[in-house]
């Protein structure tokens, strides 16, 4: 990390405040997700990487209320100052709004240097951001981040002189057809001398086809007034790719998902079809994991070292322990699956459920708010809900803890089902709760238990049954 080498006094703006009209969305564009996280916190997580110390200003608008509430809650640590820009009248516009602002001017005073960041690029890297700030030792008073694109549409384009010197920037909408084919583009990721910042932006105009206050006329008022541009190139223009549509946010996504993936990869996690995979970012994958198609993996979930899960599984802040297997076409969130369990095909696990070790839940199971103790089995096309099961329990076909039977006891409506260490259940069973099976307990199969069976008691609850020799016949005959 760099972050020795950057100045002791630094800002970094961040330019958030448009509405992004072209993603025909009313969210604030920063605030669209990619990888189960807002563009502006991929921002922010980079900033806070690199220059952990830096006074950060961002300018908010469009949204500002939501954008805020998100950050203030999710970057305590970071020393955040928010800019209203009330009217969104261009990237000059919004830079001027936060230099005019009390936290321009203590940088002003400090003499320390300004990153400008947009906050809708948020695959930018903390080793961009590093390399910027060293040099910031530098005497021009604008280094300009720049990337050759293969399709630059859309882009700011970079003007140069015939001896490949930077005169300025000039946006799509105002570029001339041969200036169009220029593929090197401006980013509007800037290093700026304060001082030149503050005073230059009060000189921009709006004469433009935008009839907006452009940031990217400071470079060319750095070089007329002689101030001095440095480029930085560079060479991976996936980090610098602007997110303006749905469609560049379904790209950059899918470009972050890949990196992800990637690196989880190289740590020893198997992806059967990595292209049809899913991890968000806070996901947390040990060693041998192997994740077949079609998986998604959501929020706070963790996995365990040689766990298997999938094909076609989704889970959201899950937590499974080492040698798991989660079948074909489970569902999965908030809950909590111990060593060498098994859960699925087509199973689904609601919030506030565990598994234990060595446990079996099969296909068609519901589970919700239960605990299955070690080595039991709920094996096929059961609902167990409020239910604590215990250790070595057979649970067979078709059970259903009836939970809510419309009583409110004690001011609750669901009621608990308690099944202890070793009980056998028979197949079509339902238990009335709130109900206690006692250890070791036989039930039948076909029963509706509907009050508390002792240990080691046998309970059969369904009638007995009648047979009527030739009766069957006789109903044929008539
Ligand atoms: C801008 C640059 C362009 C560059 C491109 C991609 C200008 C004039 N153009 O164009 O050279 O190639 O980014 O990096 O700077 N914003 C505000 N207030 C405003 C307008 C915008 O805060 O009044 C914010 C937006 O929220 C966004 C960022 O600035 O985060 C960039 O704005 P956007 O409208 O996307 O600019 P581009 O047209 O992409
Ligand atoms: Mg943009």
């Amino acid at each position: 990390m760099t972050q020795e080498k950057s100045p002791s006094a630094c800002g970094i703006m961040i330019l958030a405040a448009g509405l992004g009209k072209r993603m025909k969305s009313s969210l604030p564009k920063v605030l669209h997700e990619i990888g189960g996280r807002p563009l502006i916190h991929h921002v922010l997580k980079r900033v806070q990487e690199a220059v952990p110390h830096a006074s950060v200003g961002i300018v908010v608008g469009y949204g500002k209320d939501q954008v805020e509430a998100y950050l203030k809650k999710e970057f305590q640590d970071l020393d955040l100052h928010f800019v209203l820009q009330d009217q969104q009248l261009g990237t000059g516009h919004a830079a001027r709004c936060a230099m005019d602002s009390p936290w321009g001017e203590t940088l002003v005073q400090k003499k320390a240097p300004i990153l400008v960041l947009p906050g809708d690029q948020p695959l930018i890297t903390t080793a961009l951001i590093s390399q910027l700030f060293q040099r910031s030792y530098e005497n021009a008073a604008v280094q300009l981040l720049t990337c050759e694109f293969q399709d630059p549409t859309g882009y700011g384009r970079v003007l140069k002189d015939s001896s490949q010197n930077v005169v300025g920037i000039i946006e799509e909408k105002d570029a001339t057809d041969a200036q169009k084919q220029i593929k090197e583009v401006a980013n509007s990721i800037y290093l700026f001398k304060s001082e030149f910042l503050k005073v230059s932006l009060q000189k921009i105009t709006n004469h433009n086809a935008q009839k907006e206050y452009y940031l990217t006329d400071l470079v060319g008022r750095a070089v007329t007034e002689n101030k001095g541009v440095s480029v930085l190139p560079w060479a991976h223009s996936e980090d610098v790719k602007g997110i303006n549509d749905p469609w560049e946010l379904a790209q950059v996504d899918a470009i972050l998902n890949q990196r992800r993936i990637k690196s989880w990869a190289l740590q020893g996690v198997r992806f059967v079809d990595p292209g049809s995979t899913r991890i968000e970012a806070d996901v947390i994958l040990a060693e041998e994991v192997i994740v077949h198609e079609g998986v998604t993996l959501k929020g706070r979930t963790q996995v365990g070292k040689g766990s298997r899960i999938g094909p076609r599984c989704v889970l959201e802040d899950v937590i499974l322990g080492e040698q798991v297997h989660f079948k074909v076409g489970t569902v999965a969130e908030k809950s909590k699956v111990e060593s060498f369990a098994s859960v699925g095909p087509y199973a689904h696990l609601r919030p506030d459920s565990h598994v234990g070790a060595h446990a079996k839940i099969g296909n068609f199971v519901e589970l919700k708010k239960t605990q299955i103790g070690e080595h039991s089995s709920v094996a096929h096309l059961s609902y167990l809900g409020d239910a604590q099961v215990g250790k070595n329990v057979n649970i067979g076909c078709g059970f259903v803890t009836c939970n809510y039977d419309g009583r409110v006891i004690h001011g609750q409506r669901k009621h608990k089902t308690i099944i202890e260490d070793d009980v056998f259940l028979g197949s079509d069973c339902q238990t009335v709760a709130p109900v206690k099976v006692g250890r070791g307990a036989f039930i039948a199969s076909g029963s509706t238990i509907t009050e508390d069976v002792e240990a080691d008691a046998l309970a059969i609850a369904r009638s007995r049954q009648v047979t009527k020799p030739g009766y069957a016949k006789k109903l044929r005959q008539k």
